[in-house]
């Protein structure tokens, strides 16, 4: 008799059943992968080994010797909550107010570059889940599908990214073209004067789109799922200029060279103001990195500004985005909507950044993990978990509403 024998004849056949439950064989790969993982930093490792080495490093790094990055992490996980017990609260509601409009929870899906590098549905996946789970999608300019592409897969809110090409034509254009199709703000990125440097880009000589050569090839070959979507579906482009004179990405370029060459370095206040002359709705400046600038922003009346150093892709040495959020809502809170943007993970986290002042917060790399993990039904997966996260927090730290929340529940 074998060792599971022996251990049956020891218990009996009816005790054995009492104990032993077989769950259903999940045979979907992609459910399989995601019962496995618990949170995003399983996605990211899930994610990382499901992408070529560049395309994760790409989505993963951030410039130099990358301490932006790991402070804005660094922030949320040094701040406590100070919790409240015994409040009676019964139920928790995360519903919120974002640009005057009730949204599900006080998060924004942040804009991403190349998307498809991560899925092949890119950020169709990424607009999808978001109109499903009752939040905001900010489609980015280099995005790798269209602004009409998105809209004609979602009737959710959808926000358009705009960085300033030196062709302002083709922002005036693009422009039209998110009001064309229902966009409902544009959110202006003003950390990129120039590109920063992202060294594990650098010493891959990563280019984009990717591209399946000499020097990629053994990568490719031991991601070979992502390869063959690569290869089979669509090239990927930059399809906000698919055509275009400034480079759709027919070509592979190196990116640092690509913005330097079309983004215009001296992109001014002024030209929030140009951008207010040809555009009707909200206006959100993005990557605003100290109080004095948050002044200007509100000062100008734009309707909400982005606490963000860019997920710590631009500057190495900005202030990490957690921290900035008491003094600037101190400075601006009630004059225009405050967003907090990096280094989020956690439900948690958006109720510390909203406990610290700000009305909701961005992430964008947490939701390419999910991504790059398990597809679709991975960012599914990851907004429920927030959701979630958000109202266990809520009910452990005694706050029964977003309204209640303020920094009594920190230790600031
Ligand atoms: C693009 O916006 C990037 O951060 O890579």
């Amino acid at each position: 008799m074998g060792r599971a024998g022996a251990i049956i004849s020891a218990m009996g056949l009816s005790s054995v059943r009492s104990v032993v439950r077989f769950g259903r064989l999940e045979t979907d790969p992609v459910r399989r992968r995601l019962a496995r993982a618990a949170s995003v930093a399983d996605l990211r490792l899930i994610a990382k080994r499901r992408l070529p080495g560049g395309c994760f490093d790409y989505i993963d790094g951030g410039a130099e010797d990358e301490r932006t990055l790991a402070a804005n992490a660094r922030a949320f996980a040094d701040l406590q909550f100070r919790p409240r017990v015994l409040r009676g609260l019964g139920s928790v509601d995360i519903s919120t107010d974002i640009l005057g409009r009730q949204a599900t929870m006080p998060l924004v899906l942040a804009p991403t570059g190349f998307t498809r590098i991560a899925d092949p549905q890119g950020e169709l996946a990424v607009a999808r889940a978001a109109a499903r789970a009752g939040v905001p999608y900010t489609l980015s300019t280099l995005a790798t599908r269209s602004i009409e592409e998105v809209r004609s897969v979602s009737d959710g809110r959808l926000w358009f990214q705009v960085y300033a090409w030196r062709d302002r034509a083709l922002v005036a254009e693009m422009v039209q073209r998110a009001a064309d199709c229902a966009y409902e703000a544009l959110v202006l990125t003003v950390d990129t004067a120039v590109f920063g440097r992202r060294e594990r880009d650098v010493r891959r000589g990563f280019s984009l789109p990717p591209t399946i050569g000499a020097g990629t090839i053994i990568d490719g070959l031991r991601h070979p799922t992502w390869t063959l979507a690569f290869l089979r579906n669509e090239p990927i482009r930059f399809a906000n200029v698919l055509g275009r004179s400034v480079g759709d990405g027919s070509s592979p370029v190196n990116l640092s060279d690509y913005i330097n060459s079309q983004f215009d370095p001296a992109l001014a206040w002024s030209d929030v103001e140009w951008l207010r002359s040809i555009w009707n709705g909200p206006i959100i400046v993005k990557g605003i990195q100290c109080v004095d600038d948050a002044v200007i922003a509100a000062d100008l009346g734009v309707d909400a500004i982005v606490l963000s150093n860019h997920g710590g892709r631009q500057l190495d040495g900005s202030p990490a985005t957690l921290g900035l959020v008491a003094p600037v809502a101190d400075a601006v809170g009630g004059r225009t909507q405050i967003i907090c943007d990096g280094g989020v993970r956690r439900g948690s986290d958006i109720v510390k950044a909203v406990a610290a002042g700000a009305d909701s917060v961005m992430a964008g790399r947490a939701y390419l993990y999910a991504l790059g993990a398990a597809g679709e039904l991975g960012v599914d997966t990851l907004l429920g978990w927030w959701r979630e996260d958000m109202r266990r927090t809520m009910s452990l730290i005694g706050a029964g509403s977003i309204a209640e929340l303020d920094r009594s529940f920190l230790d600031l």
